[in-house]
């Protein structure tokens, strides 16, 4: 059952730890569902051109499927000696079916069936992961248009700038992950070519019909060149990049709702059920959410690395090296979708403390950019009214009010262009309302935003 299919050149047997450190079943057997699709997809091609018999065909394609039950059922031994899934999946076909199963590797080698399984199986998890991006969106837009109206600081250097809404600053997240997932199907695309026909690496003497594999595989063509079908990993190192991008944007996601969260913020409460206490301090409620996704961005981070340096000196064409591949890729699948989920959950349940964000909009002198573009309209410079304001804001910090406390003769003395039209310049409300122009703060913007995304989404 064990004996290596490669083993007719060998005199010696593997020495058994050798056997254990270069086999990779342990965790490449998640690919057996993408391993037997291609090798019945290779066997309908092999048929079709009379590589094969048809009944040669028919048994192969009927044992590969007992062996995927058997998988399914759990009822399949996993070889080490046997190294990977593919070999471990072969030969338990022959196990099965007898001769025809040693047919099946006819005019294939495990390079270029290694390189496109994983491609069948990253191409199926980035349309999970786009789907998951979707929802997190969706969650994001419903949050949005619930708080379209609530003002709060917005930042600059963390600290107060110009006074902007929740649903804003919700939409600017989703903008970001809109490219995340764009940059996924961009990914997809150009991962969506199929290796199988390279073989080991010049491809292969039987007269085999690439195209129609391609075509049985939902592959938009097969890969052009042998050498680079086998050897390319370029679509797992984008992937990483992309998975790394996405999860840097979480991770400042999650930086703000640690800090929005904390008693000194105080602008979101998370649901109860996405936080944690602690076992010693009874008053506790942690956001042991956010800071785990913002955590998980340095693995994958890393995996981007590994991925570059696992890479970076092989020469052409296959190498030993790529089997490495796998466990950075697998590991960055479980935790993108894990972050995605619980992220699209927790957003659903994001409440706003209003009061505590307008109390912080206010401390900051957050509308003296609004003051300045008041003395603009009445005729100053922007940068004398820039010089103007300043002063006004060094009297508010001296007496600890902000401007819109500070009385008109206060005011005045900085420049008679003020009138008492000011105040109205002066209130939060106002100056969200006052930019109100696309991709502006005013919550009209806002709504219209929210409508074009949700268009987008649909289209
Ligand atoms: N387990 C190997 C991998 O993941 C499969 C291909 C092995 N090919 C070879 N010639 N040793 O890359």
């Amino acid at each position: 059952q064990s004996a290596k299919p490669w083993a007719g050149r060998f005199n010696a047997p593997t020495d058994a730890f050798v056997e254990a450190f270069t086999a990779s079943v342990d965790f490449d057997r998640r690919l057996y569902r993408y391993d037997i699709q291609g090798s019945i997809a290779h066997a309908t091609m092999l048929a079709r051109q009379g590589i094969l018999t048809e009944a040669e065909r028919d048994a192969i394609v009927d044992g590969l499927e007992q062996v995927r039950a058997r998988i399914e059922a759990g009822e399949f031994e996993w070889s080490i000696p046997l190294e990977d899934v593919h070999m471990n999946v072969e030969s338990a076909l022959t196990q099965a079916i007898g001769d025809a199963g040693k047919k099946l590797h006819t005019g294939r080698s495990r390079n270029d069936q290694v390189a496109t399984d994983v491609r069948l199986w990253l191409r199926e998890e980035i349309d999970t992961l786009a789907g998951e991006i979707r929802r997190l969106q969706q969650a994001l837009l419903d949050l949005a248009e619930r708080e379209a109206d609530a003002v709060l600081p917005g930042f600059t250097h963390l600290q107060v700038a110009q006074p902007i809404t929740f649903g804003h600053h919700m939409m600017a997240w989703f903008e970001m992950l809109d490219r995340d997932h764009d940059r996924l199907l961009d990914c997809r695309r150009r991962l969506n070519v199929m290796p199988l026909g390279a073989a080991a690496l010049a491809g292969t003497t039987y007269p085999i019909d690439r195209a129609y594999t391609a075509e049985l595989l939902d592959f938009d063509r097969p890969a052009e060149n042998s050498l680079d079908a086998v050897s390319d990993r370029d679509f797992a190192i984008e992937f990483s990049a992309d998975a790394a991008i996405l999860m840097m944007h979480l991770s400042r996601f999650s930086e703000e709702l640690i800090l929005w969260s904390s008693a000194q913020f105080g602008f979101v409460e998370l649901s109860d059920s996405f936080c944690t206490g602690s076992s010693i301090m009874p008053q506790k409620k942690n956001p042991d959410v956010p800071e785990l996704v913002r955590g998980k961005s340095g693995r994958i981070f890393g995996h981007l690395i590994g991925l570059l340096t696992l890479m970076k000196a092989q020469p052409l064409a296959y190498n030993k090296d790529n089997q490495e591949d796998k466990e950075p890729l697998f590991d960055i699948v479980d935790n993108l979708k894990g972050s995605l989920k619980v992220y699209a959950d927790m957003m659903g349940h994001v409440t706003c403390n209003h009061q505590r964000m307008r109390e912080a909009a206010r401390q900051g002198f957050s509308t003296a950019t609004d003051l300045a573009d008041y003395l603009v309209r009445k005729g100053i410079p922007f940068r004398d009214a820039h010089e103007i304001v300043g002063k006004a804001v060094a009297l508010g910090v001296r007496e600890g009010r902000d401007l819109a406390e500070l009385p008109l003769e206060s005011l005045r003395q900085f420049s008679e262009a003020i009138t008492d039209d000011v105040y109205a310049v002066l209130t939060l409300d106002g100056s969200v309302a006052a930019r109100d122009h696309l991709g502006g703060t005013a919550p009209n913007q806002v709504r219209a935003a929210i409508a074009r995304a949700r268009q987008r989404l649909t289209d």
